[in-house]
């Protein structure tokens, strides 16, 4: 292929059968128990199947596993720092015989790939979190959202063998830039590219990203390739579109012919030190020559000392990359110097003058609050993307999610706030009133735990629904049980704002209302399981507004919720 730098091992794998051996493939496949993949799942297999993850040929065996964990090493000898095992459930692992061939499918069924099972085992999950993650050093590693994955969110047996790639996943956005690393190598030789250096990244990129990657191919006199990872995205990060398009504005600020973008369909485990070595020998089968690496490379929050020692990540390549042949260049943290009028790295700027800096938080703060993002910190064009994706406040999604006994008022306060705001008309309002929902919705459950918690996500589902649009919800159930309003803020805040409003009317007025004669069906025992009299409803801790109806009108009940919609910006 006469690329300039050899893949990982020598051989660039491509372990997708040809036409008349996938059709094969596919016809046996028929008889084979199949696998539906997980999306990391997908991720890694697509990574080894193109070559990205030369010279795995499948996912690791038992062996392979045990020497990454032991030595970072395959068992060849060559680095390899991180463990691409193939996880499952117990269930699933018991019906596969040892050297059985199964299939591997994506979430719609469509054949991907044959494994040829070599190896089933339990893996010690906590001795991987040790070895991989470093949990021994981290006050709290189940805050690590890898180490949290692997730990609880992961198949608990692991198999291991030969992949067979039937057909390349399918994928409707960015064709573009995705690219193999057969096909990105091409790109560089016809481009007479031979020195690259790459940036790795999950987060938009502004001037200081700028002059960074500027700086470390003026340096190593080196090309540049933007290398973002699509996947992954932190809480509050702007979705892959989103970030997509800031890095297409931001390729027409580098000088023409020096810069590319690709995209990098890796599931990160945000494992720091061995995530960076990792990285860099991906890069190295892409055909780079150069890796920039941050002081907290590939951290679960920039930063956070508490789970990797800063330079830690900058340390662990430094000591292997001479045998990685693949150059670190450690990332210079750039601040902007006012009196300088431009980004300087830290240690360059000039005693008396200071440094600008805004924190990502700084930023959605901003965002949310409508406010200006200076031009010194990112581009036009950039900042017009993160306005688009994350409208200031008055104009993101919300639901309103009443919470209280049943005959407390929630219906009618919720009926006077959804004719107030539909008054102000600045948004589409949906009410979804418990009887409405009960109604509709959920016309099949009864008031068991189980079924009022089903009941509950289901409103949940569709409130998020809503607010992702930017429209408001207002959400008017009983919702007894706390995990379960937790639960909905959750998704819910996932999407835009949650405001829980408890309806705190006491039982006795409640019962003494009693409109609809259940409180005395229930005392009578004809109702059982009633919210309040003999099943529990757990009163909210953190709601953001309460509100007594015993001596509170609907309508100023509906107006305090509207004060405070206003407060937090809601509303304007
Ligand atoms: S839940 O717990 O959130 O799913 O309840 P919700 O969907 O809001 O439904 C509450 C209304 O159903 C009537 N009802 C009961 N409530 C509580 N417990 C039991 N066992 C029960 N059976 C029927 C009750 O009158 C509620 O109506 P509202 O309009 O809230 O008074």
């Amino acid at each position: 292929m006469g690329a300039f730098k050899e893949p990982h091992g020598g051989i660039l794998k491509d372990l997708y059968l040809d036409e008349a051996a996938a059709e094969q493939a596919k016809r046996a496949a028929l008889d084979f128990k199949s696998w539906d993949l997980n999306g990391r799942q997908l991720c890694d297999l697509e990574l080894i199947l193109n070559g990205a993850f030369s010279p795995l040929e499948g996912f690791n065996t038992r062996e392979e596993y045990a020497r990454i964990l032991e030595e970072m090493r395959l068992p060849s000898g060559l680095l390899w720092p991180i463990p691409v095992t193939l996880d499952v459930d117990p269930g699933f692992a018991e019906k596969i015989g040892a050297d059985e061939t199964i299939a591997l499918r994506d979430p719609e069924g469509v054949l991907l790939a044959t494994l040829e099972v070599r190896d089933i085992w339990t893996p010690d999950k906590a001795r991987e979190a040790a070895t991989v993650f470093g949990t021994g050093a981290m006050a709290d590693p189940e805050a690590h959202p890898g180490v949290d994955a692997l730990l609880n969110r992961s198949g608990a047996v692991y198999l291991g063998g030969r992949l067979r790639g039937v057909e390349p996943q399918h994928h409707y956005d960015f064709k573009l830039f995705r690219e193999s690393p057969a096909e990105l190598r091409a790109r560089f030789q016809k481009l007479g590219w031979r020195k690259v250096v790459a940036f790795h990244t999950r987060k938009p990129m502004h001037r200081a990203e700028q002059e960074l990657t500027s700086r470390a191919a003026r340096d190593c006199e080196a090309n540049l390739l933007i290398h973002p990872v699509l996947g992954a995205n932190g809480p509050g990060d702007p979705d892959r579109f989103t970030r997509m398009r800031c890095y297409e504005h931001l390729l027409a600020r580098y000088p023409e012919q020096t810069t590319a973008l690709s995209t990098l369909n890796l599931a990160t485990r945000l494992a720091g030190p061995r995530e960076a070595l990792w990285h860099g020998i991906i890069r190295k089968n892409y055909g780079c020559t150069h890796l920039i690496v941050g002081r907290d490379h590939a951290g679960p929050v920039p930063g956070n000392a508490s789970f990797y020692a800063p330079e830690a990540a900058q340390e662990l390549f430094a000591q292997h990359q001479e045998e990685l042949d693949i150059t670190m260049v450690p990332a210079q943290d750039m601040a902007y110097v006012e009196d300088r009028a431009q980004y300087l790295p830290q240690d360059e700027i000039p005693s008396g003058m200071t440094a600008r800096h805004l924190s990502d938080a700084e930023i959605r703060r901003r965002l949310d609050a409508g406010l200006e993002i200076p031009e010194w910190y990112s581009f036009p064009e950039v900042v017009a993307e993160l306005e688009k994706a994350h409208p200031p406040r008055h104009r993101q999604g919300f639901a309103v999610f009443f919470t209280g006994l049943s005959g407390a008022g929630k219906s009618t306060v919720a009926n006077a706030l959804m004719v107030m705001l539909l008054e102000s008309g600045a948004r589409k309002v949906t009410l979804l009133d418990g009887d409405i929902v009960r109604k509709n919705l959920s016309s099949e459950l009864g008031f068991s735990k189980e079924h009022r918690n089903l009941n509950i996500l289901r409103i949940g589902f569709v409130a998020t629904e809503i607010a992702k649009n930017g429209g408001i919800a207002i959400c008017a159930p009983i919702a007894p049980y706390r995990a379960t309003r937790r639960q909905v803020r959750d998704v819910v805040e996932a999407a835009g704002g949650f405001v829980e409003v408890y309806v705190s009317t006491p039982i006795e007025v409640c019962e003494a209302r009693d409109r609809k004669g259940n409180y005395a069906k229930a005392r009578a025992g004809l109702i059982k399981g009633f919210t309040g009299v003999d099943d529990p409803y757990e009163v909210p801790e953190r709601a953001e507004v309460v509100i007594d109806t015993q001596d509170l009108a609907p309508e100023l009940a509906a107006h305090r919720i509207l004060v405070k919609l206003e407060s937090l910006g809601y509303i304007r």
